[in-house]
């Protein structure tokens, strides 16, 4: 057994060995993908199930360098560094003092380190606001052998990565949510590595989001980094899911990248009794269709995963998988065939008790355990694309998936990048997660101002997803139009997506819980609705009576309001009530209630259940009878 010695500043850990001088890999356009402009031609184009390969973690204590006017980055004259004729002289020039002149005034060394995956903010008093250029830095050991193939991968980092290995450039990133990886096979060293990130989570107007959210912008790398090895020839990406509308067929795809050329690829579902092996063409892709005689279908009560094996040639990947149908029927939504009513919760990706993005398995499994709580069938991952790790506990604990790219408020709805930016990013949300059965929806975006501009740049996120997974509801969250006591939904996006899904917060931002009740719902749309918003700020802990603001009485009333006047829409098929914990945002002032927290939370922030959670657990539990009799 190879094994690969990595020493990590703290850690030592054993895989099978990393090798060099690998083929001419050949270009990975995933099938089905429209080319996206906005991503880097150094990136490789996603890799499916990258922790079903043998992989080296980098994550650990990585040192740190905060650099606001991105004086590792530029020359005193503006000039960057890495696009000077030597290409040396910034941050990421790994070359000793004596080689690089005694009187640089940086020094990996002797810097701060902080934890990798983890946001920058929660982790140093003065990057707590801090929004500009960190720079961070890991050395690794590596035992490259040649025919192997090599893959540097991060989950996420927040917002603008540029990356270099061993002093020279890999290529740049952006967008704060979604993974991406270089091809570095030929580039690793027998020995010491460093590779080193300059990350900037500026906010700008022009990007995705633009520069005002509703939520804190964590800086860094905030998910797992990676070493991934593969054969020369590899599986580079697969989608096995149950064919549109027929549950007796598993159908999708498998795509091979490398040098070589396999020449055909084993699909095997044991427990399911299936095996099958299917010829690849000259491209490497092989169109899967598999009948399926007995299968347990995926559901929140049963959350079936299969253990699927890929093989081809040197390869083999083995993914944990589940099979369900997800459809709209008129008003009703079907998991397999059968109606059911979205019991769910929205909630950001951030722990309320422990500051900062979630940073593995414990928090986010105890975030979902609290939906769970809730009698939860269903979670809104909102407002950006989650961790992996998230949708595959959702696919373990039985929760269906909203999920969703921060097209969020504001975008520059008439600039081309922005549109290419926003359709990399949704795409690569759906790559990565297109063989999650959680995942039961794909949502592009949340409360966009009406305008044509607008119009024309959601509608064509709405296509990009429809071309790349038609086995998926596509959604927004819309805004409502409100005259007088009247409730419609005027949005001509409406009637491009499969659901009537929109935000109202009758009794906090219009209205108070005395009055909300009057309000009248008047939806024409033949599709279920689902209210993807509603809530109330309560502090935890501050009781008054159900008039007061900003009181847990005054939240939970405002709940047991919702339910009476939502139940006057016939279509209501499910809802997403804003939020399940308390989370931080700069645009939460209020010194008193607030201190830049969203205090919607049915949850507080010290992980305690307010009046409201209790209301919306009954309220789910009376569903769940309803639906189930
Ligand atoms: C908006 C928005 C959320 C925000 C919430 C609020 O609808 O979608 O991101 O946090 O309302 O105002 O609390």
């Amino acid at each position: 057994m190879r094994h690969l010695v990595a020493a990590l500043l703290a850690c030592v850990l054993h895989c099978p060995a990393l090798a060099a001088d690998p083929p001419q890999v050949v270009d990975v356009q995933l099938a089905g993908q429209p080319a996206t402009a906005a991503r880097d031609s150094a990136l490789m184009a996603p890799l499916q199930n990258v922790y079903g390969r043998s992989h080296l973690s980098l994550n650990g204590r990585w040192s740190y360098i905060i650099d606001p006017y991105e004086n590792g980055y530029y020359d005193y004259r503006r000039q960057a560094f890495d696009a000077s004729k030597s290409g040396k002289g910034g941050f990421y020039d790994d070359r000793k003092p004596k080689d690089k002149g005694d009187w640089v005034e940086y020094d990996f060394e002797r810097a701060p380190t902080m934890k990798i995956p983890g946001d920058w903010n929660s982790q140093a008093e003065k990057l707590q606001l801090y929004e500009g250029t960190v720079w961070l830095r890991q050395v690794f050991e590596a035992d490259p052998k040649p025919g192997r193939h090599y893959v540097l991968y991060f989950g996420a980092v927040n917002y603008e990565a540029h990356v270099y290995l061993n002093g020279k450039k890999l290529g740049m990133h952006k967008g704060g949510f979604t993974p991406f990886q270089f091809d570095v096979s030929g580039k690793l060293a027998k020995g010491r590595n460093v590779v080193v990130v300059k990350a900037d989570n500026t906010r700008r107007q022009d990007e995705i989001p633009t520069v005002n959210t509703d939520w804190w912008n964590y800086g860094g790398i905030t998910r797992d980094v990676l070493l991934a090895e593969m054969p020369a020839t590899y599986i580079a990406d697969y989608k096995l899911q149950l064919a549109k509308g027929d549950a007796r067929h598993i159908e999708g795809f498998v795509q091979m990248a490398g040098s070589g050329k396999a020449q055909q690829v084993t699909v095997a579902i044991p427990e399911a009794g299936i095996k099958a092996s299917v010829r690849l063409d000259a491209n490497g892709r092989a169109a899967i269709k598999l009948p399926v005689k007995k299968l347990d279908y995926w559901s929140p009560e049963k959350p079936r995963l299969y253990t699927v094996e890929l093989m081809a040639g040197e390869d083999r990947v083995v993914d944990r998988i589940g099979f369900r149908t997800i459809e709209t029927r008129g008003q009703d939504i079907l998991l397999n065939g059968k109606p059911v009513f979205l019991r769910g919760i929205s909630l950001h990706e951030e722990n309320p008790l422990i500051p900062g993005r979630l940073r593995g398995q414990g928090d986010m499994r105890m975030l979902l355990q609290w939906a769970k709580e809730l009698n939860c069938n269903f979670v809104r991952l909102a407002h950006y694309p989650h961790s992996e790790e998230m949708t595959r506990l959702a696919d373990e604990m039985g929760l269906m998936v909203w999920a969703e790219v921060p097209v969020y408020w504001t975008i520059s709805w008439t600039n081309p990048a922005t549109l290419a930016n926003a359709g990399t990013q949704l795409t690569d949300m759906i790559v990565r997660d297109k063989n999650r059965a959680s995942v039961v929806v794909w949502s592009v975006g949340n409360e966009t101002p009406i305008s044509a501009p607008r119009n024309a740049f959601m509608g064509s996120l709405v296509r990009t997803a429809r071309a790349l997974d038609d086995t998926r509801l596509v959604a927004a969250a819309l805004e409502i139009h409100r005259t007088g006591r009247d409730i419609t939904i005027n949005d001509p996006l409406a009637s491009e997506i499969d659901l009537a899904s929109f935000n109202e917060y009758a009794g906090w931002y219009w209205a108070s819980n005395a009055e909300m009740l009057d309000f009248r719902f008047d939806i024409r749309l033949d599709k279920p609705v689902v209210i993807t918003e509603f809530g109330a700020d309560a502090l935890g802990g501050y009781h008054a009576d159900a008039d007061t603001r900003w009181s847990e009485e005054y939240q939970d009333r405002l709940y047991q309001n919702q339910f009476r006047m939502l139940a006057g829409i016939p279509g209501l098929r499910g809802m997403t009530p804003w939020v399940l914990a308390d989370f931080r945002s700069p645009r939460r002032q209020h010194p008193y209630f607030q201190d830049f927290w969203n205090r919607k939370g049915l949850i507080s922030d010290d992980g305690k259940k307010k009046q409201a959670f209790w209301t919306l657990k009954k309220h789910y539990d009376e569903v769940q009878r309803r639906y189930e009799n």
